[in-house]
């Protein structure tokens, strides 16, 4: 639903929404302000939700919904799209295809049903390349019915930055070189905005740490050394068995949960979340560990996925459709990121029936890298060049790396039609997205 906002203060305008069941609400308000970032001894001019780097972390228990009014008070449209959410897809957040942008001075009421628990973000879904990046993201949790008795409950949103000296955001987005390379990638790397925090334990705790990937185009391959973090979650869900942290790749758009117990003679050390990716480790954070005696470790079982997609599903399938992943001459940016040689909206789509199981195959014929998202799915990965892969998760974004291809499963549950795309901004916003419609 759009509204007129005009002059009338917010909440009247919000009581008048007739609201079918109760509900929790929440407002975001994307708006120019200036944030302080620690690191620099003058304000920033960045776009956020409500005043906030980063925007709000919003939380609603599984089972309920969350109604999210989105009041845009920038001088350009919007929209939010809830990224891993599996929801109405008219509440999607894509301009365009599941609704029109909001206007400056609308009003567009998000009603989130949170069907399953997980850590999920929410971010713009227009002008994405500069909104993101100007700093229009946050994270949503959806909380278990019964609460898990970690000690701890920490969120890390990794994202980076492009700055200038004087401390203003680089004004300038999709870039020839953005575009020639894999994105934007900043030179500041930020946690929840700030440069390396610091997080404080105690010896024998156990804490969930989700991490979450939302810089534009940055790619972190993290190692937490001399700390035992297993992976009990990926892109929100549970995995079927958890595994070392240092094995998984982080793409934008991707999540993990992380299971981490402080050893008990751990006191008055400190460890360091480490990126690995590129050549020069960064340390991203660090835990710090409390010189006081041992609490006792929390003991219980984490929850496991069920059978959500068992990969027997895709066993003898065909392939239902095949993307190559390349670049052309063109578009709006003078390079156009392509699906099948095509630029959005003219993109090569597919459609598919709910409930019935597909191959769909990525074949990245570009040296560049493309994390592929699919909204208002969660897929598996059955093959990477040709061999077969068994991940113990599910995901919703998965990195494909220069020349390689890869075979995805899916099982389309959620009727409409859901955007496919690059999550590297620069990328998507130069051609390549494409739709699956499941019906
Ligand atoms: Cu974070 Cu279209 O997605
Ligand atoms: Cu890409």
């Amino acid at each position: 639903m759009i509204l007129r906002y005009m002059a009338f203060p917010l909440m009247l305008i919000v009581s008048s929404i007739a609201v079918a069941d109760a509900s929790d609400r929440v407002e975001l308000t994307p708006q120019e302000s200036v944030h302080q970032f620690a690191f620099f001894n003058t304000s920033t001019p960045v776009w956020s939700y409500n005043g906030q780097i980063p925007g709000p972390i919003l939380k609603g228990r599984e089972g309920t919904t969350l109604q999210v009014d989105v009041l845009n008070r920038l001088k350009e449209p919007t929209s939010i799209h809830w990224h891993g959410l599996r929801i109405d897809n008219a509440m999607d957040g894509v301009p365009g295809v599941t609704q029109s942008a909001i206007e400056p001075g609308n009003l567009f009421s998000y009603r989130l049903k949170l069907q399953e628990a997980g850590t999920y973000w929410y971010h713009p879904h227009f002008n994405a390349g500069e909104q993101l990046e100007r700093g229009l993201k946050g994270v949503l949790i959806v909380e278990e019915h019964k609460k898990l008795p970690f000690t701890q409950d920490v969120v890390w949103l990794l994202d980076d930055w492009l700055f200038m000296r004087d401390g203003q955001i680089y004004p300038h987005f999709n870039t020839h070189r953005d575009l020639m390379h894999d994105g934007r990638w900043g030179n500041v790397v930020t946690v929840n905005g700030k440069r390396r925090p610091e997080l404080l334990v105690t010896p024998g705790e156990r804490i969930r740490l989700r991490v979450i990937n939302g810089a534009n185009a940055r790619i972190f391959s993290q190692s937490l050394k001399g700390l035992p973090a297993r992976v009990m979650a990926v892109d929100g869900r549970p995995v079927s068995e958890s595994f070392n942290l240092e094995r998984f790749i982080l793409s934008p758009g991707n999540r993990i949960d992380l299971d981490i117990t402080i050893p008990s003679d751990a006191a008055g050390k400190t460890f360091y979340l480490e990126d690995r990716f590129t050549r020069q480790p960064l340390i991203l954070g660090s835990i710090k560990v409390e010189d006081v005696k041992p609490s006792p470790t929390p003991k219980f079982d984490l929850p496991l996925a069920g059978d959500f997609i068992p990969a027997k599903l895709f066993d003898n399938l065909p392939v239902s459709k095949t993307w190559d992943l390349s670049a052309i001459r063109g578009g709006k940016y003078g390079i156009g990121w392509t699906l099948n040689h095509r630029l959005w909206p003219n993109s090569d789509k597919a459609a598919f029936k709910i409930g019935q199981p597909v191959r769909i195959r990525f074949v990245n014929s570009s040296p560049r890298l493309h994390p592929m998202h699919i909204h208002g799915a969660f897929f598996r990965v059955l093959e990477v060049n040709g061999q077969t892969v068994e991940e113990p998760f599910t995901r919703d974004t998965v990195l494909v790396g220069p020349d390689e291809s890869m075979v995805i499963g899916l099982v389309p549950e959620h009727k409409g039609i859901w955007l496919a795309h690059c999550h590297i901004q620069a990328h998507a916003e130069s051609g390549m997205m494409t739709t699956v419609t499941f019906n």
